[in-house]
């Protein structure tokens, strides 16, 4: 663990720990965010291990300039570059529907991708050097206070990240707002450093959920990730009869090795690493949900660090349990 400066050596530090891969807790006017590199799956897969979260949630991804952000949006409507004219550098999140460069664990598997451009010069001038852009979510353990100070990450993290930019107290203190953009008329997400009313000046029109609301933070969205391939949940023991698969026309998602006998089958990770299989997750899960297959089982992971998110996400994502003969999958009723 490297407690850096926030000078022009200790950026070049950090920006160089970010670009390898590793962890740098960096001040945002905000909170301190997490950071990663945005664009690795294994990098961001490594934030939620060391924040404990028991599952998944979309996590923000910070650029140093408005430009960059269209290197990450599909495309960038009119309203968004009012909005980021207006309100960039600063402390407003704005969703939309994403490229495929963003790993899907990035987004948790949604289909959009939250961008802001943080209005502190510690920030700006990391991911400007880092030359990719950062992801970060807020850099507590889960269920804890965001840190508006480094030695509140030092406190929380500070044996289990790379290095923390320790700049002291951060000017907002409360988190960005979201808003979507997808949705038409716009919707606050959460609320945040930026007020609705500034907001509203440039969309009149523009919807409030209330914060303890169910579509407050998608996290915590029941059907978060569903495939359109109904998925079973592998359980062992012998089929108790009920509706049957042919074992061939069906996917299996394997934790550490292969089995026989399906028709397309993906190793999460073959050295048994949840690390690398949470980075590896959603993008497998997507390339069997495209396979055309009549069913995809997946293998169980142990539920220990990653693994309780992993599980938690394939709970939900299941449409039940299956158990298995030499040719078939059976479905437990
Ligand atoms: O001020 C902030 O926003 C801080 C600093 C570090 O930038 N970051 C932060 O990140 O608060 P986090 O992960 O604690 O909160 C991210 C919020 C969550 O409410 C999440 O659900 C929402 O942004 N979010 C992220 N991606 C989303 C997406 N694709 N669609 C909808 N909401 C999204
Ligand atoms: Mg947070």
């Amino acid at each position: 663990m490297e407690v850096l400066a926030p000078d022009a050596q200790g950026i070049a530090r950090a920006a160089r720990i970010l670009r390898e891969g590793g962890l740098v807790a960096f001040p945002t006017e905000t909170v301190y965010g997490l950071g990663a590199h945005a664009l690795s799956a294994e990098a961001v897969a490594r934030v939620f291990a060391v924040k404990n979260r028991p599952r998944f949630d979309p996590v923000i991804v910070h650029v140093a300039a408005s430009q960059e952000a269209e290197g990450l949006w599909q495309e960038v409507p009119e309203l968004a570059r009012r909005l980021m004219a207006r309100f960039w550098p600063g402390p407003l999140t704005l969703v939309l529907p994403k490229r495929p460069v963003v790993p899907d664990l990035v987004t948790a598997g949604l289909p959009t991708v939250a961008v802001r451009m943080p209005a502190h010069p510690v920030a700006l001038a990391l991911i400007r050097e880092a030359g990719v852009p950062i992801a970060a979510p807020s850099a507590n353990r889960f269920g804890r206070l965001s840190p508006t100070h480094h030695e509140a990450v030092l406190e929380q993290l500070g044996d289990a990240i790379d290095a923390v930019l320790a700049a002291g107290p951060t000017p907002v203190g409360i988190e960005s707002t979201v808003v979507s953009l997808v949705e038409d008329p716009p919707r606050v997400l959460r609320p945040g450093g930026t007020p609705i009313e500034a907001l509203r000046e440039l969309i009149p029109e523009l919807r409030v959920e209330p914060p303890t609301g169910p579509s407050a933070s998608p996290g915590t969205l029941p059907r978060h990730y569903r495939p359109a391939t109904p998925l079973f949940l592998w359980e062992p023991g012998p089929p108790a009869g009920g509706e049957a698969l042919e074992r061939r026309r069906c996917g299996f998602l394997a934790f550490q090795r292969p089995w026989e006998g399906f028709a397309q089958v993906e190793v999460l990770s073959p050295r048994g690493d949840l690390v690398e299989a949470a980075a590896r997750f959603f993008a497998l899960l997507r390339k069997l949900d495209q396979a055309g297959l009549s069913a995809i089982v997946v293998e169980p992971v142990p539920e220990e660090g990653l693994g309780l998110a992993i599980m938690d996400r394939l709970r939900r994502a299941s449409s039940g349990r299956a158990r298995l003969d030499e040719t078939h999958i059976w479905i437990v009723r």
